[in-house]
């Protein structure tokens, strides 16, 4: 692993970068046919004789616009990329709408708000509070039955409820359970002569309902950005990319805008991604910054540029405090291996370290690090080692002054910092530190 001796062991992936990576590589093969075409009429898998074939490999030529949807359990993740290069795989993101709470938990919700009309609502918060146990059981056994939801299923799904539940709502209520899904008059819920509760498939296709409505929702905000004019395909990934349910309500909104791929094992692709990435680090070319990032300095004070509020004094000479030095502004795209470079010069000769603080903002117009929604977000440690000898007595050359180049690399996954002493031309150490504040 990595370790401050050995930093190059660790690499950090951003996951729809290497999802990214992943999809581009895809074979014929690795593809799930699309059933986009006869979608509502589509026989149930083992009933079909004639399989539809895959899809041809997607053809990720110079300049296509592609979507990655990251459909997870919590949040679906949305980057727009164009790939550069042909040959090297070069990408460049071009759009991204991070962390939508629209993931698969959002149909457990659904199953639970369901279990709620049924047995009532504050005896499902009792069930959930004194027994944690069976809630768990019951939510493992909802989960096995959500990942068979599929649109071409006829029959109904069965969910055991545990024994606790059953035993808790006839001591709290006096009744049993059946009477319960009887009362609540759904012919979509039933109580099953084995004591199961059974669902109808239209009623599991509906806990699916607002959770791929907000998941549409989100692409169709992406598809209206002006960058994201030309997309050409949708990769489907992530563990809840694999719910048939959610392929087909895809394909019905989007495939005539974009042709919308699910590579096999979809729930894979980022890992398989993150380990392509890091065979090969170099097949993402550009980045575009998240944030407005820069260090808070001190300038010379200019009464033309800077307000009254921020001058301060020191040995007769009037300075600027809190001034932004912007090193990348939001939305900037930054190629890797792109380097900022900024000298700074220690107030004294005999100074050891230069603490610089680094901030961020999700703002491009930033002049004072004070101003609102400007955050300190680490600090740039600069470790200038012993001063230099003061210069010989009666020397006529003045002493030299002391100057740091600092060059922070913000294409990368990784903000990385380095620093020369212009004195000495040794190397500095150079820490960012994103953690403690
Ligand atoms: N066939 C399926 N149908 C519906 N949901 C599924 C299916 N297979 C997996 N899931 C859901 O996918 C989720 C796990 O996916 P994944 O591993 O991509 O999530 P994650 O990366 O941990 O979540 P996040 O990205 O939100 O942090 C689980 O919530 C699981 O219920
Ligand atoms: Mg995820």
């Amino acid at each position: 692993m990595g370790s401050p001796s050995r930093p190059d062991q660790l690499l950090i992936a951003l996951e729809p970068e290497v999802a990214a990576v992943y999809c581009r590589r895809l074979k014929r093969h690795q593809l799930l046919p699309s059933s986009s075409s006869s979608s509502s009429s589509r026989p149930p898998p083992h009933l079909q004789e004639d399989p539809a074939p895959p899809p041809p490999s997607p053809d990720l030529d110079r300049d296509t616009v592609y979507a990655v949807v990251d459909c997870g359990g919590g949040t679906v993740d949305i980057t727009v990329h164009q790939m550069t290069d042909r040959t090297s795989g070069h990408l460049k993101e071009l759009h991204k709408a991070t962390g939508g709470p629209h993931g698969s938990t959002g149909v457990d919700e659904e199953f639970e708000r369901l279990l709620e009309r049924i047995f009532g609502a504050e005896f499902f918060t009792t069930f959930r509070r004194e027994r944690p146990a069976a809630y768990v059981d019951l939510m493992i056994a909802f989960e096995a039955r959500k990942r068979n939801a599929s649109p071409w299923r006829n029959s109904p799904l069965n969910i055991a409820l545990p024994f606790a539940f059953i035993d808790l709502f006839r001591r709290l209520k006096g009744k049993d359970v059946e009477w319960a899904v009887r009362k609540h008059q759904d012919a979509g819920v039933r109580w099953s002569s084995q004591g199961m509760l059974r669902l109808e498939p239209g009623t599991m296709k509906q806990l699916f309902v607002p959770t791929l409505g907000h998941i549409s929702q989100a692409i169709e905000a992406v598809l209206a950005s002006p960058q994201v004019r030309h997309l050409q395909y949708m990769f489907l990934v992530g563990g809840f990319a694999e719910s048939e349910l959610l392929q087909k309500h895809i394909r019905d909104a989007f495939s005539r805008r974009a042709r919308v791929i699910v590579p096999q094992g979809t729930s894979l692709a980022i890992l398989r991604g993150a380990v392509q990435f890091g065979l090969d680090p170099g097949v993402v070319s550009v980045r575009r910054s998240r944030l407005t990032y820069g260090v808070g300095v001190l300038n010379r004070f200019d009464p033309s540029l800077h307000p009254e509020v921020k001058r301060v004094t020191s040995s007769g000479v009037a300075w600027c405090a809190d001034v932004m030095d912007g090193f990348v502004v939001v939305d900037e795209s930054v190629a890797v291996g792109d380097v900022v470079e900024r000298s700074y010069t220690p107030a004294t000769p005999q100074q050891r370290t230069v603490i610089l603080h680094l901030y961020a903002s999700t703002r491009h117009d930033v002049q004072f690090v004070t101003e609102p929604g400007v955050e300190r977000v680490g600090t740039l440690h600069l470790d200038l080692g012993p001063p230099p000898p003061p210069p010989p007595p009666h020397s006529t050359t003045p002493p030299h002054k002391r100057e740091i180049s600092v060059h922070m690399k913000f294409g990368d996954t990784e903000v990385k910092a380095t620093a020369v002493d212009h004195l000495t031309q040794r190397c500095v150490r150079a820490d960012i530190d994103f953690l403690t504040l």
